[in-house]
Order: C-alpha cells, then sequence, then structure tokens
C-alpha cells in the first residue's frame, strides 16, 4: 500500500464527532471492504434491541431486571416519573451534601473540617470512581481520596498508616449496591475499628451508598449514620458511575459532575444514531466483531497515551470482560464467549509487552488512546523545536504505523482534552459499544453468574475453616494429620481446604494452632498450642 492509499483509507475510516470531541479512526483494522455491509442487517437488530432496553424492558433476563444506566444521565427516557424522580432528587441530595461539606456546616465528630475520604467498596463500587480520581482529581480545596477494595489486610494498613493521623477529619464511603458484599463489609469494620481505637465517633464519620433496606442500608439505619444515598437495582454495578456510586466521590473532590454527566449523556445521543457509520459505539462493536470472529483475535490491548488515563485499561477490563465473559448465550448454548483486555500506557508500555505485539504470537488488536491536548500551559523544550508532548504523539504513532507495516491491527480514539465531559464521553462510549456487541454475540451483558461460583466456594473454605477449628478445639490433647482432622471434623471430601487451613493458620500464628513436622509435608501432625515447634 502506498502513502496515497493509505491517506485514502485513513480518510474513508475517520469518525469525527466535534461536538463530542471525539475522533475514531478504524483505517487499521484491515477489513475487507464489504465487511460493514455484511453486518448491517445483524447491527440494526442491536439497534432496536439497545431501544427497547433504553425503554425499560427487562434486558437483564436472569435478574429479571431492567438495565437503566441510560436514564441516569437523561431523566426523560427513564420509563416512569417515580424513577425521573428518584435520579433528580439524588443528585440533589449529593449536591446538597457537598455544599455543605465544603462549607463545614457538615463536619467530623470533633468538629473538624473533612479534608479526605477513604471509600469502601470493590468491582464496579471501586474503579469507576478510582479512574475518574486518577484522571481528574485535583490536588487542592478538595477531599483527598483513599481507598479499600480488598479484603488483604496488609493493603488495608497501609491504606491506614496514611490516613492515621487525620482520622478526625476523615469521611467514610461505603459503597455496596447489594450491601453484603464481604471485601466491603470486612473494609467497613476494619476502619470502625480503628475509629473505635482513637476514640472517634465512627457513625459520624460513614456514608452508605447501596439499594434500599439492604444489609448495609439497614445498619446505616440503625446506627444513624452520617448520610445514605441510594442506588437502584436497574443500575449495574459495572455501570453505575454516573449514579451516588460515582458522583458522590467525584463531587467531593471538586469535579464537575454535570459537565460529566453532559459528556456521558451527549455520548449517548450520538450512539442511537441507526445509521451505522455515523454511530462510533456501532463502529466499534462491528470492530470488535470483526477482530473476533474474522481475524480470531481474542485480546484487547488497550493503550492510553497519557499517565492520567492508567486506570482506564482496568476500568475497561472489567467493563468488557465481566460483561462479555459469558459461557451461556441467550438461547442457553454453550458460547463461552469474551475478550481478553489489558493495558497500562504508553508510551511506556512500548517498553514492556508491545514487542510481542509487533513480532510475537498475532492474537491481540491494540486500542490507541489519545489526548490531542496537553494540560501543561507552558512547554518546555527537550530538543530543537520539540517538547515531551510532541515525542509522545509521535510514540503513538510510531507504534500505530509499525503495528500497520506488520499487517497487525489497531484502532485509535481520540478525545480533545482529558476533562470531566470527555471522560464521560470515553466511558459511555464503551458502555454503549458493550450493548451493542453483547446484542450481536446474544449474551446477556448484565449478569455475571460466574463470580458467584467463586464465592460460594469462598464460603466453603470458611466452613472449612470454622470446622478445622472446632475439631482441633474437641482434641485439644492430640496431634492429627491432615487427613485426620479432614475425618474427624465429619469432612473428608473437604481434605485439601483442611490443609490450606491448617497451613495458614500454622504460618500466621492463628488461634494457637501448630505443627509437628513429619518426613514430608503432608506428614505433619497438628494440635492447638502444647509448646510444638513453630512451624
Ligand atoms: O459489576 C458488578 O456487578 C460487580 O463488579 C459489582 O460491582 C461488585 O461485585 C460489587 O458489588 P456490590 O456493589 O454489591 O458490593
Amino acid at each position: 500500500m502506498n502513502g496515497n492509499d493509505s491517506w485514502d483509507m485513513y480518510k474513508e475510516y475517520l469518525y469525527v464527532n466535534e461536538l463530542l470531541g471525539l475522533t475514531l479512526d478504524v483505517g487499521c483494522m484491515n477489513f475487507a471492504p464489504e465487511y460493514f455491509k455484511e453486518m448491517e442487517p445483524k447491527i440494526q437488530q442491536a439497534f432496536l434491541s439497545m431501544r427497547e432496553l433504553e425503554k425499560g424492558e427487562i434486558a437483564n433476563p436472569d435478574e429479571k431486571r431492567m438495565v437503566g444506566h441510560y436514564w441516569l444521565r437523561d431523566v426523560s427516557r427513564a420509563p416512569n416519573e417515580e424513577i425521573r424522580q428518584e435520579i433528580n432528587d439524588t443528585i440533589e441530595k449529593i449536591k446538597k451534601f457537598v455544599q455543605k461539606v465544603k462549607k463545614g456546616s457538615i463536619v467530623s465528630s470533633k468538629g473538624k473540617l473533612f479534608t479526605r475520604f477513604l471509600l469502601i467498596g470493590i468491582g464496579g463500587s471501586a474503579l469507576g470512581p478510582q479512574l475518574l480520581s486518577d484522571a481528574l482529581g485535583k490536588a487542592k480545596s478538595s477531599l483527598k481520596a483513599y481507598y479499600f477494595d480488598n479484603t488483604d489486610p496488609d493493603g488495608m494498613d497501609r491504606v491506614m498508616s496514611d490516613l492515621a493521623d487525620y482520622l478526625e477529619e476523615t469521611m467514610v464511603i461505603v459503597i455496596s449496591k447489594s450491601g453484603g458484599t464481604v471485601e466491603t463489609c470486612n473494609g467497613m469494620q476494619e476502619i470502625r475499628h480503628c475509629f473505635s481505637e482513637k476514640g472517634i465517633d465512627f457513625t459520624k464519620h460513614v456514608v452508605a451508598v447501596t439499594t434500599t433496606e439492604s444489609k448495609l442500608d439497614k445498619e446505616a439505619q440503625k446506627s444513624e449514620w452520617l448520610a445514605r444515598f441510594y442506588i437502584w437495582d436497574w443500575v449495574g454495578g459495572r455501570t453505575s458511575i454516573a449514579s451516588a456510586v460515582g458522583l458522590l466521590p467525584v463531587a467531593l473532590q471538586g469535579i464537575d459532575i454535570d459537565a460529566f454527566i453532559n459528556g456521558m449523556r451527549d455520548c449517548d445521543e450520538a450512539t442511537r444514531n441507526m445509521q451505522t457509520l455515523k454511530n462510533p459505539a456501532a463502529i466499534l462493536a462491528l470492530t470488535w466483531n470483526y477482530a473476533l470472529e474474522k481475524r480470531g483475535k481474542g485480546n484487547m490491548v488497550v493503550l492510553p497515551y497519557r499517565d492520567k488515563l492508567q486506570l482506564f485499561s482496568r476500568y475497561l477490563q472489567q467493563l468488557v470482560m465481566e460483561s462479555l465473559g459469558k459461557e451461556k448465550d441467550l438461547n442457553d448454548n454453550t458460547v463461552h464467549q469474551g475478550i481478553t483486555v489489558y493495558g497500562n500506557k504508553g508510551s511506556t508500555d512500548q517498553h514492556a509487552y508491545v514487542q510481542q505485539l509487533l513480532d510475537g504470537v498475532e492474537d491481540s488488536f491494540v486500542t490507541f488512546i489519545e489526548v490531542k491536548k496537553d494540560q501543561r500551559l507552558k512547554p518546555v523544550l527537550v530538543d530543537e523545536d520539540v517538547t515531551s508532548g510532541d515525542y509522545l504523539k509521535a510514540f503513538l504513532e510510531g507504534t500505530r504505523r509499525a503495528l500497520k507495516k506488520k499487517g497487525r491491527d489497531s484502532l485509535t480514539i481520540g478525545i480533545e482534552e482529558l476533562n470531566p465531559y470527555s471522560m464521560g464521553v470515553l466511558i459511555a462510549l464503551f458502555e454503549r459499544t458493550v450493548g451493542l456487541y453483547a446484542n450481536l454475540i446474544n449474551v446477556n451483558a448484565y449478569n455475571q453468574p460466574g463470580v458467584e461460583l467463586g464465592k460460594k466456594s469462598a464460603n466453603t473454605y470458611i466452613d472449612v475453616h470454622h470446622r478445622v477449628l472446632f475439631c482441633l478445639r474437641e482434641n485439644k490433647d492430640k496431634l492429627l494429620t491432615v487427613e485426620e482432622v479432614a475425618k474427624e471434623a465429619g469432612i473428608p471430601q473437604e481434605v485439601e481446604f483442611v490443609y490450606k487451613v491448617l497451613e495458614r493458620c500454622c504460618i500466621n500464628k492463628l488461634y494457637g494452632v501448630k505443627k509437628e513436622k513429619g518426613k514430608n509435608v503432608f506428614n505433619a501432625k497438628y494440635g492447638l498450642d502444647r509448646g510444638l515447634n513453630d512451624c
């Protein structure tokens, strides 16, 4: 292909939307010329399904729920007045609350201004706020954000050591749609313990974001927490960023939530367009379909060329993989669908896995994300007439061209500058793309049946943990092998978990469990502390 062919291709496949400040270039996806035409009936069907979804049909059939995140940015589209009212009231309540916190009419139990918040949540109840903080967070005049997004005690200790001297001015925001997620409950108990050790009234610092009458809501009501904000069953975790889940923490950081919602709303409008080539989400969804179906590329590598968008690949990883990674399609056929998403940032990743993308196994397509405007106002020259930003652009273009020369697929999304509006545009673009693509492959994008299995097995582990300790306490004068403990505890089928529980207790010196070493690791004997050698 000569330079002119390439330029023609670029022009043919470049989508430009000036209102959104968005460009989408799929000219390096190596499409067959007839591909979009071939797919027209299918994408038209997907548009119709999305239209029904937005009207409030039960689009998540397994959970018998409507899928209403689009209403959060355009309330007039909500299916009834009650929902419209609830959305408006919640946004109003968030704004008033944030204003009072900033003005000091809501203060901590010690009468201090809140200067930081600790957000406790996981998955869709943490990733969105984390992404927006990182991309847009302001250094001054707003609350500094901290996160517990795991049940790792060491991770929590790290955060707590940063917060230890500031607890009197720290707000805690517990976010859980279901209100019963174990990691989040554990985080809440851990921080409550810290407050109580320092003699600070936790209830005057803590805010809940959850659904009405969830376990978390009941706790917040009973203990009269500082505030409660509600989300609804028709908002999915990973698409909850425009609900109180995202808006409350983001507003507390001084980020303009109206601009963010407007960006999402305008992008929603653009991606309702039923003229395929005028709809960036349709172009993207068809591109994904092309990459997977026609080119057999199951991996999407997300490469934002900006440090502040580093978390975007993680955010998309959840949005795409939890939504599309499904065993069954909507007709109950086994399909094992999904797109693997990973990435970090450019140009940093050019010194890591990009080598494989260029020369190695050909299983991926790259999604470059470009922010056209540098935020820095006074450029510094690092070379004659060249800034660091010029180099960042050069590295993006260089990698794009190198991939193209090797016949490897990539697409490029461009936004003018990084601000609340453009973040709204980007996130809404991918939400709609996931929705349309789910229609193309006929899967329910709004459930997550697989993750339940892991939770169930974790509960089994905890049950084994209790039974093992009970068994050791019942046999406190004995030393038992793993198999003996499993048998005595009445769970011979769980012998592997029994072994892991015993080893964990020993290594962490928990509950007085000790072991006497055997000839090999599986011959060791366990019992309660009777002066045995330490593990
Ligand atoms: O997208 C999802 O549904 C999940 O990632 C949830 O957000 C996550 O499991 C947390 O759930 P909850 O908000 O109920 O604590």
